[in-house]
Formats: structure tokens, C-alpha cells, sequence
């Protein structure tokens, strides 16, 4: 009697997902056919199936609407956006140019007078993200490289990046593979107190060809505009590349061991491959004098899981699939979470590999050149750190067990 009375609620609850499978097809059918004539559909605003929750939280706002307008479903075959009339809790009176200062924020976020001027500049800006190229280097990538380094620095970092040329980010081939590298910038501006390095940085970049500048201001929470920018880039320049490592230009990369390791790599798993030092069951931080710290208005939630931004590894493939999604996901102002964020709407999970170790080895290893081995990062290092370990590990004599 039991059981009978629980299958008959199962069978219940199987038709009317069908019900609810058969409405969304016919809707999508409606919307395919309606294209033609241009006859105005009129979307219900409340939706039958779920309360609509207009979100007071900013960021989240954003992402719904993002995701209102992105439905496939209600969007399958539609060209033209009139031909759909938004909820009004979507209706956008904003304006039309995303990289206008957007005031409206200082009202909607109910405590904006009262937010870190770092988050008062984010939400301004927020919906813009297209700044223009200082430099570029359209060739870098002819070479087809089977590995291509992303290195984010900041223009003042000259060591850095030259003991990145001479070591770990050496461009050629490594183990018969072709690798190239270019290091990511912004805009190290007077706004910051900077002093003007652009001529030193278009002697480097004479001189390396290995600098992608582009104009906006470098700090913290621009770090994200930096990977939106970083892969538009690539699916322009550098689509051929089989796999892309991005990090920080304080982290030692052992490239010989990610080129073992990509070597060794089944093609099944290259395709998808996205691996680093794995977060997971993280949340945004709500101490004001944290450096990660996020407030209620501005985004709640959980984190995905995700990579820490010291490093991870992907294919090339996978980056252009990250640029597309990209689009989707409203800008947030952590890069690695963002990262995060856009492979969880692509279904996707990165996965950790203990090689990456951005929270640094024991200390009474880090003088010990086997101990870099079998590792693929460790943060940090300095500069002629970088070049003291890359000697240890090229040496044909370093015999480790
Ligand atoms: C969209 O539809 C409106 C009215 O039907 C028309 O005036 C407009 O030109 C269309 N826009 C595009 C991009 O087709
Ligand atoms: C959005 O709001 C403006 C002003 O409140 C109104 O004029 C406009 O018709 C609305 N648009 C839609 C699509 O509801
Ligand atoms: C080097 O790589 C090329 C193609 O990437 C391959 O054809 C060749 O066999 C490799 N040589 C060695 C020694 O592994
Ligand atoms: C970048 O910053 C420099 C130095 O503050 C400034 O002079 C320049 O106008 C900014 N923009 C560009 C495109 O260089
Ligand atoms: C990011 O860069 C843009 C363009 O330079 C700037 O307007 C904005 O203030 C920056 N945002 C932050 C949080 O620094
Ligand atoms: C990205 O989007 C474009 C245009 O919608 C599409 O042609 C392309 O196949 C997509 N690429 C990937 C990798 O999803």
C-alpha cells in the first residue's frame, strides 16, 4: 500500500516534468516560427513554473539578467531583441554604452556611499570590457606554439619578467615542443602614483616582443578585465596554441614537467583539460580589511570550485570556450573565482593537481633541487630565485631518485 502510494507520486512528478519538457519545447517551436512574420511574443512576466526572485545583491542582479537574456530557450531563433518584452525587473534604462560610467549604481547598491573606493570604482565600470591595445604582438603565436605562457605583471616588474625570459618562460623549444610566452598589462597610470615607464616598455617590447598592453588601469580588481582581454586575445591571435598556462609573474613554473606531463596526457582528457592548486567549498570573505573581501550587497553565494590565480593549466580549446562563455558572466571582481565561475556555467570542473603549489613547499625543502622536480608551480620565488632553481632543474647531471 505503502510503496504503491510512493509510486504513483514518482509517476506524478515524471509527467509533470513531461508536461513541463512539452511547454518549453513549444515555446521554443513558437519563438522559431514567429521570426518569420514578426509577430510581437509576449513572454509572461511572472514565470509559472518558479517564483521570481528579483535580487537585491548586485552582482547577482547582473548575472540574471545575463542569464534572462541568454536563454536559449527563450532566445532560439530570435534575431531581433524588440521582439521579446522583458520582465521589468530586466528593463535596462541604463546606457546603451557599457564603458560609460554606470551612476546608476550608487543607487541600486544600497551602501554604496559607504563601500571601499576599490568597489565603488568596480561597480562604475563594471559593464565594460573592451579597452583598446597599447601593444600587441601579432606574430607571437606564427610559431604555432604547443605551449604558450600568459604571464600577468605589472609594468614596473622588469626583473621579474626578465628572469621569467631566462628561465621558466624561455621561448623556443623545450623537450621538442614549440613554446612561446607574453606577458599581460595594463595601464600602470598616474592616477596610481606610477611614474611613466611607456618608454622603457616599448624598449622591452622592441627588444622581447613579448608585451600585451592594454589600457586601463592595473590594480587588483582589474586583474579579471585582464583574463577577459587575455582571451580575446588568444582567440585571435593564438588559437592554434594546444595548451595555455596562466599565472603570476612571482611563481616558478617547472615547464619541463608540464610539458612531461602534457605529453603523457590521454587525448580524452587534453581537451577538457584544466587543472591547478583546486578551491572548493570557498565563499566571498566579509572582514572589511581583508584583501578578498566582497560585500553582502555586491555578491552571495557560494564560490564554484576554482583554481587559485597564482597558476593553472588548460587547452587551448578550453580557452576558447572560456571566451565565449565570458560573455555570459557579468565581470567579478576576483579573476580566479571569475574563472571559476564561467567553467561552471560551461559544466565544467577544474581539477587539482598537487604539482601546483601556490601556498609554497615545506621550508626545509626549498633548497633542495629534487624537491622541484615533479612539481609544475610554486609560489612565490623571486627573481633570481627563478633563475637559481631553472639551473638546477636543466642540469643533466641532477640525478634524483
Ligand atoms: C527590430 O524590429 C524593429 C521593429 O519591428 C525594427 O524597427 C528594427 O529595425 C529591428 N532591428 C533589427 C536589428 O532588425
Ligand atoms: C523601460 O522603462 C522605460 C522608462 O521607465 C520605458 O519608457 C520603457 O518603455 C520600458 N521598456 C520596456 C521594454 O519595458
Ligand atoms: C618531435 O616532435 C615532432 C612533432 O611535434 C615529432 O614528429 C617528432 O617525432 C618528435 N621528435 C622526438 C625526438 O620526439
Ligand atoms: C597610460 O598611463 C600613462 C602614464 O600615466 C599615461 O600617460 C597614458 O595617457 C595612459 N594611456 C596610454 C594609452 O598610454
Ligand atoms: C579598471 O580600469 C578602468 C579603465 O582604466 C578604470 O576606469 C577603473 O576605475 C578600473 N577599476 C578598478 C577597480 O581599478
Ligand atoms: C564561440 O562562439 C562562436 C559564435 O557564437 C561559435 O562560432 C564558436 O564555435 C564558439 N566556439 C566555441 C569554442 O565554443
Amino acid at each position: 500500500m505503502h510503496g504503491c502510494r510512493k509510486k504513483t507520486r514518482v509517476l506524478c512528478v515524471m509527467m509533470m516534468l513531461n508536461i513541463f519538457v512539452f511547454i518549453l519545447v513549444g515555446v521554443s517551436r513558437n519563438l522559431g516560427q514567429d521570426k518569420g512574420d514578426q509577430q510581437k511574443l509576449r513572454i509572461p512576466s511572472k514565470r509559472f513554473w518558479r517564483k521570481q526572485m528579483t535580487s537585491e545583491i548586485f552582482w547577482n542582479k547582473e548575472q540574471q539578467r545575463l542569464d534572462y537574456i541568454y536563454n536559449p530557450i527563450l532566445m532560439s531563433g530570435l534575431t531581433n531583441d524588440s521582439l521579446l518584452e522583458l520582465p521589468d525587473w530586466l528593463n535596462d534604462t541604463r546606457s546603451p554604452d557599457p564603458c560609460q560610467p554606470d551612476y546608476s549604481v550608487t543607487t541600486q547598491v544600497k551602501d554604496y556611499n559607504s563601500l571601499p573606493p576599490r568597489f565603488q570604482d568596480f561597480l562604475l565600470h563594471m559593464r565594460c570590457r573592451s579597452y583598446p591595445m597599447i601593444m600587441d604582438q601579432p606574430r607571437v603565436c606564427e610559431s604555432k606554439p604547443y605551449l604558450l605562457l600568459a604571464v600577468k605583471s605589472l609594468a614596473p616588474h622588469f626583473d621579474r619578467r626578465q628572469a621569467i625570459r631566462e628561465s621558466w618562460g624561455r621561448v623556443g623549444v623545450l623537450a621538442n615542443r614549440t613554446v612561446a610566452t607574453v606577458f599581460l598589462l595594463g595601464n600602470a597610470s598616474a592616477v596610481d602614483h606610477f611614474p611613466n615607464l611607456f618608454g622603457m616598455l616599448s624598449h622591452e617590447s622592441r627588444l622581447y616582443g613579448d608585451l600585451l598592453q592594454w589600457d586601463y588601469r592595473d590594480s587588483f580588481f582589474n586583474l579579471t578585465l585582464k583574463e577577459v582581454l587575455f582571451l580575446d586575445w588568444f582567440s585571435q591571435r593564438c588559437s592554434d596554441a594546444r595548451f595555455v598556462f596562466k599565472g603570476d609573474d612571482d611563481v616558478f613554473v617547472n615547464t619541463w614537467r608540464i610539458l612531461d606531463f602534457l605529453h603523457n596526457l590521454p587525448e580524452i582528457r587534453a581537451r577538457d583539460l584544466f587543472i591547478g592548486d583546486v578551491i572548493t567549498n570557498a565563499g566571498p570573505h566579509r572582514d572589511k580589511k581583508l584583501k578578498y573581501f566582497i560585500p553582502e550587497s555586491v555578491f552571495i553565494g557560494p564560490y564554484p570550485p576554482y583554481a587559485g590565480g597564482g597558476g593553472f593549466l588548460y587547452s587551448g580549446e578550453l580557452a576558447l570556450q572560456l571566451h565565449n562563455i565570458s560573455q555570459q558572466v557579468a565581470l567579478y571582481p576576483i579573476d580566479d573565482v571569475y574563472t571559476g565561475m564561467c567553467l561552471q556555467k560551461l559544466g565544467l570542473v577544474p581539477e587539482k593537481h598537487k604539482g601546483f603549489r601556490t601556498f609554497d613547499i615545506d621550508e626545509k625543502y626549498r633548497g633542495n633541487p629534487c624537491a622541484y622536480k615533479s612539481l609544475m608551480l610554486v609560489h612565490s620565488r623571486t627573481p633570481q630565485e627563478m633563475i637559481k632553481i631553472w639551473a638546477w632543474l636543466s642540469d643533466p647531471e641532477l640525478n634524483c631518485q
